[in-house]
């Protein structure tokens, strides 16, 4: 019963996606949560509040202005009973008045009043989801510490494609069972660094690579979610910060280098997860180099290895960790890494049949001084809680 005795308050605002909310009060019950349901006026008109009630097995909220309701728990106290309150689904009009701190019905007050943590699920139409209002109203939303769980994407009940679909109640109870589930880094520091790094020609080119920094902002967001304080040092990246997690961007490898080397002593974790550039031109030339001969020779020079510098620190974190993109010998070349670069422990992946940039899911192997763990194919997020798992447990053997 991973929710046993958790005060859950379900909101549920006006959208197609409010059928499967049924599911979702039932799916939180069968895991021991209890649960109160409150309904706008426009989710009544996609699902009934009789529904919800027998399901939840408590009165259904609508009303602000309901003297019986309030005489059985008025609404300032049913937003101190809540442990935690899921918005699903969370229509754009619902995150829009959210955002603007806006109370004129029940559960909008309801959400005012309440320092219990709070999710929206949104679910909208992809057009609507993508308008700069909403995103505008997520992002400061996400900047507020709400949570954010979904949209997914794909087809939606309007035929449209894209992003706005409510996630799966099976996943939004995974979520509320990752909030209230064991912290196991709780009290512990993490630094990764994630994503590409861009190294100036000119002013306006720079040389790149394709990393996409998904793995390592899934690995900062289930650091915070296990309880660890975590800064994040990003190259150029188009992802959201995660909830609860301290992000510093940077550009060149030199930045990475300088930013890691300043925020890594005395950590307990350092996790390698960017894909830095090994070379950067000797130099950036002042102003935009012009066309004016057929070929070009730029003259690289090699980069501090960040990692191996962060390893040879005096005051070393407690683990470094490092990942090892290879397409051939996967094993091999990332055991030699691990050796050279001084590390704890190496994620190695084979890169090059679908898997690893870019993409959701990815294939890791943890490799340490004494032992191999092969991890099973999975979505990014699974496999960062898997290897936080993993070093999680020789923290907690470190003296
Ligand atoms: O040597 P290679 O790039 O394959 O090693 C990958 C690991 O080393 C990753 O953890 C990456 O973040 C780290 N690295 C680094 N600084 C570099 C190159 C790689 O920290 N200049």
């Amino acid at each position: 019963m991973s929710l046993s005795t958790k005060r859950i308050l379900l909101g549920i605002s006006g959208g197609i996606a409010a059928y499967k909310s049924a599911d979702l009060v039932r799916r939180l019950k069968e895991r021991g949560a209890d649960v109160r349901v409150v309904m706008t006026t426009s989710a009544k008109e996609f699902i009934t509040p009789l529904t919800l009630q027998a399901l939840s097995g408590n009165p259904v909220g609508d009303s602000l202005l309901d003297p019986s309701a309030e005489a059985a728990m008025g609404h300032i106290e049913l937003a101190k009973w809540a442990e935690l309150i899921v918005v699903a689904p969370a229509s754009a009009n619902l995150i829009a008045k959210v955002a603007a701190g806006i109370a004129d019905d029940l559960l909008t007050t309801l959400i005012l009043a309440s320092a219990a943590p709070l999710a929206l699920a949104p679910a909208m139409n992809q057009q609507m989801y993508k308008a700069k209002a909403t995103q505008d109203n997520l992002t400061r939303l996400s900047a507020r510490g709400v949570a954010l769980w979904g949209p997914n994407g794909g087809e939606q009940a309007c035929g449209d494609v894209g992003p706005g679909r409510m996630q799966e109640p099976l996943e939004l109870v995974a979520q509320a069972e990752a909030l209230f589930g064991p912290k196991p880094l709780a009290g512990k520091t993490l630094v990764l660094t994630a994503g590409p790094t861009r190294e100036p020609l000119d002013p306006v080119r720079y040389l790149s690579n394709h990393s996409s920094g998904k793995m390592g902002f899934a690995i900062a967001k289930a650091a915070a979610e296990m309880g660890a304080e975590v800064t994040l040092i990003a190259g150029p990246v188009n992802l959201a910060t995660p909830v609860g997690v301290k992000r510093i961007d940077v550009s060149s490898a030199l930045d990475m280098h300088q930013t890691a080397l300043s925020y890594a002593p005395g950590t307990d974790l350092f996790i390698g997860c960017a894909a830095v550039a090994d070379y950067r031109p000797v130099a950036s030339a002042e102003h935009k180099i012009k066309k004016s001969s057929d070929t070009l020779t730029v003259e690289m020079v090699k980069n501090p290895d960040i990692i191996s510098d962060v390893a040879a620190l005096g005051q070393r974190p407690t683990l470094v960790v490092g990942f090892a993109a290879e397409t051939q010998d996967v094993e091999q070349y990332a055991r030699r890494k691990l050796e050279r670069k001084g590390l704890d422990l190496i994620a190695a992946n084979a890169v090059g049949n679908g898997l690893a940039f870019g993409t959701d899911d990815n294939q890791l192997t943890l490799i340490t001084p004494t032992e191999t763990q092969v991890l099973p194919t999975a979505s990014k997020a699974e496999l960062a809680k898997m290897l936080l798992e993993n070093l999680a447990k020789q923290l907690s053997k470190k003296p």
